[in-house]
């Protein structure tokens, strides 16, 4: 019998049922991740993201206020007839284009108790293969291809693999935290590849093992299961995944880390959404070259920092 590392991971897991309270009010009744960056759900450039580097089936782990994520996964059989009756091509090929993607299923999580026990609600969807875990709330640009490399890192190594990003001493403690093998790593297409050897959940800053951040991708070994099943609450009284990765290198299982060096856009805060909202538009053909104009007339009438807009 092959063994899981063998196997190559098909399935990725996106836990969605996070209450999106920095978003509030708009996320009362707009799950977040549903919310536009530009024109599309933030959901979708994750799924999209799951799909390019050949995960076609896709588990939701939802909550209570998220039906409308299952509506945007679905057909929507009255919005075509009406947009091909318009003769929309453009519009059309894009509400397609959600539908098309990968195939989505959903689970529910039913308490909202951690991302470990999320992670958890996939497990008889998983079975025995390694798997991808994407966090909504990270947006890696579709020209980087940090997922396609922790598959093939995983691939090599066995055991489990994460996204790993140096976000300064002074953020730290807003990320679990790794601690990693010393010495010289190498490099697989520009992102350096770590041997993990402790990690610790939002670490206080001066107690942090380094400044390299877990983001949020992950591929894990089905073995993580069994483990989260006994992990107790740990921060924030939730169960939490890096505690139960910690767990796996006890056990002296494989655990890698990928550290990225493309573009992430943070959408689960304020500022950063805005900022990935007129990134990605000022690149797109569409929208880019007004944008990029009105935003240098922008700035060139900008008050001072300090000073009060006229
Ligand atoms: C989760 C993880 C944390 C990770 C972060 C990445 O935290 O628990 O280890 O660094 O995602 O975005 P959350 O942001 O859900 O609090």
């Amino acid at each position: 019998m092959s063994s899981p590392a063998a196997r190559p991971a098909r399935k990725a897991v996106i836990p969605v049922a996070g209450m999106g309270t920095r978003f509030l009010p708009a996320t009362k009744a707009v799950p977040k991740e549903l919310l536009p960056v530009v024109d599309r759900p933030a959901l979708e450039y994750i799924v999209e993201e799951a799909a390019r580097a050949g995960l076609p089936e896709v588990l939701m782990v939802t909550g209570r206020n998220k039906a409308a994520i299952e509506d945007f996964f679905d057909r929507t059989p009255e919005l075509e007839a009406a947009l091909e009756k318009k003769g929309d091509a453009d519009r059309l090929a894009a509400v397609h284009a959600s539908t098309e993607l990968a195939h989505v299923h959903f689970v529910r999580q039913g308490e909202a108790k951690g991302l470990g026990h999320a992670v958890l609600q996939a497990s008889a969807f998983v079975g025995d293969e390694p798997f991808a875990v994407l966090l909504g709330d990270d947006l890696i640009d579709a020209r980087d291809h940090l997922l396609e490399h922790m598959l093939a890192v995983q691939a090599e190594h066995g055991g489990s693999v994460i996204a790993l990003l140096d976000v300064g001493r002074e953020n730290i403690d807003k990320y679990g935290a790794v601690a990693i093998e010393p010495g010289d790593h190498p490099v697989v297409d520009g992102d350096e590849v770590v041997r993990v050897t402790g990690l610790v959940e939002k670490p206080p800053v001066d107690e942090a093992p380094s400044s390299l951040a877990i983001i949020g991708r992950y591929v894990l070994s089905p073995t993580v299961f069994d483990v989260l099943r006994d992990t107790p609450p740990g921060r924030g009284g939730e169960i939490q995944l890096t505690d139960a990765l910690a767990t796996l290198v006890e056990r002296g299982e494989p655990v890698h880390g990928v550290v990225f060096s493309g573009r992430r856009y943070d959408t689960g805060d304020r500022l950063d959404y805005l900022k990935a909202v007129i990134r990605l538009a000022s690149e797109r053909d569409d929208l880019g070259p007004p944008l990029r104009s009105w935003l240098h007339e922008f700035v060139a009438d900008l008050p001072a920092e300090g000073a009060s807009p006229s």
